[in-house]
């Protein structure tokens, strides 16, 4: 059963409006780059490599309402349009690789007309859409290896196939394992404060009808101090030269119960999200958003009036706490800034 989160549908973007999952699987249709900007802002399209697909999808959005034959002029516009799109979230990198590949293949044909240049864009964010589903099959080829029978897997925020094109990274394991016919059970974490977790990943496991239990954030150590847990399988949003990892807020936390239970703590990625040009998590830009997804629930106040707030949407896992990366390029334990360097040429 495949969940199309993002679609190119002829002149208009159509994606899953993922703030109104659970209680309704409604589609909004983008026509203009200012609307593809709201949704990635507004996190109705998330996760790392969805984001950048929505990216490259709102570029041909912004060049319909280029009127230039002028190759140079027509240049310009699509560099403003990038450097717009890439306002919208700052942390998860497939936004820039997928907007720089949209701006490369401009430099890189800067002699042909613009009308062709325009059907060469369209194509390529269609490219970037297909390889992302192919690449999470890929991972989830290699993830489900790991995974055996009568494991119970944990995993935080949704990294499935609403943060992808269709499938997922660290859900796309399960998948797979599921398709593999292996017996496991998934317990998911809420993922305080935009519920991914419980919106999100609960509602597309059972979907797949994976065995998934809801859990409060809160509540993974216990759960691993009473061994329930086997192995924790994450997504990531950035991750630096020496595997350094930013991902959903919350997941550094797991990490460290994870290795003080002796858990395996994996983080399932595309290459797309592996950004060698910073060396350390301290390089990774974390966002920071508004202090009414903390104060409410919903729509509903939680906290007192005029309470501050803080609220960063990722933390960064530092790299000794990773058992392994899953790539589409296989299986990369440590030495990190090593074995990713090789891996990922
Ligand atoms: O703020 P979000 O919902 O976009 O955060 C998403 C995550 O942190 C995911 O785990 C990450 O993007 C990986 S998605 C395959």
């Amino acid at each position: 059963m495949a969940i199309a989160t993002i679609e190119w549908k002829k002149d208009c973007v159509r994606i899953i409006d993922q703030t109104k999952l659970p209680l309704k699987l409604e589609y909004l249709d983008c026509h203009e780059v200012k609307s593809i900007w709201k949704a990635i802002k507004e996190l109705k399209v998330r996760g790392a490599p969805a984001i950048g697909i929505a990216g490259a999808f709102g570029v041909i959005l912004g060049i319909k309402s280029i009127h230039t034959n002028d190759s140079r002029v027509f240049r310009e516009k699509v560099d403003k349009i990038i450097a717009y799109l890439g306002t919208s979230r700052p942390t998860a990198v497939n936004l820039f690789w997928a907007l720089e590949r949209m701006r490369q293949l401009v430099v890189l044909h800067h002699e042909l007309a613009v009308s062709v240049l325009k059907r060469l864009l369209i194509k390529e964010a269609v490219k970037i859409l297909n390889e992302d589903k192919t690449i999470c099959r890929m991972m989830a080829d290699f993830g489900s290896s790991l995974i055996n029978d009568n494991d119970t897997c944990l995993t935080i925020c949704n990294a499935g196939a609403l943060a992808t094109a269709d499938y997922g990274t660290a859900l796309g394991v399960f998948y797979r394992a599921k398709e593999k016919e292996r017996n496991f059970k998934v317990f998911a974490c809420e993922t305080r404060p935009l519920l991914q977790g419980a919106r999100l990943t609960s509602w597309e496991l059972k979907k797949h009808k994976i065995e998934v239990t809801l859990i409060a954030d809160n509540t993974a150590a216990y759960l691993m101090s009473e061994g329930k847990i086997d192995k924790v399988f994450v997504g990531a949003d950035r991750i630096s030269r020496n595997g350094d990892t930013a991902n959903k807020i919350g997941t550094f936390n797991l990490a460290i119960v994870s290795h003080y239970h002796r858990v395996p703590f994996y983080v399932v990625a595309p290459s797309s999200t592996f950004d060698l040009n910073v060396a350390s998590g301290k390089g990774i830009a974390i966002e920071h958003r508004h202090a009414d997804e903390v104060s409410r629930l919903q729509s509903q106040k939680i906290a007192p009036q005029g309470i501050s707030v803080y609220n960063p949407a990722f933390d960064v896992t530092a790299h000794e706490f990773i058992h392994a990366f899953i790539s589409e390029k296989g299986i990369i334990y440590p030495p990190f800034e090593r074995n990713i360097q090789h891996a990922l040429k």
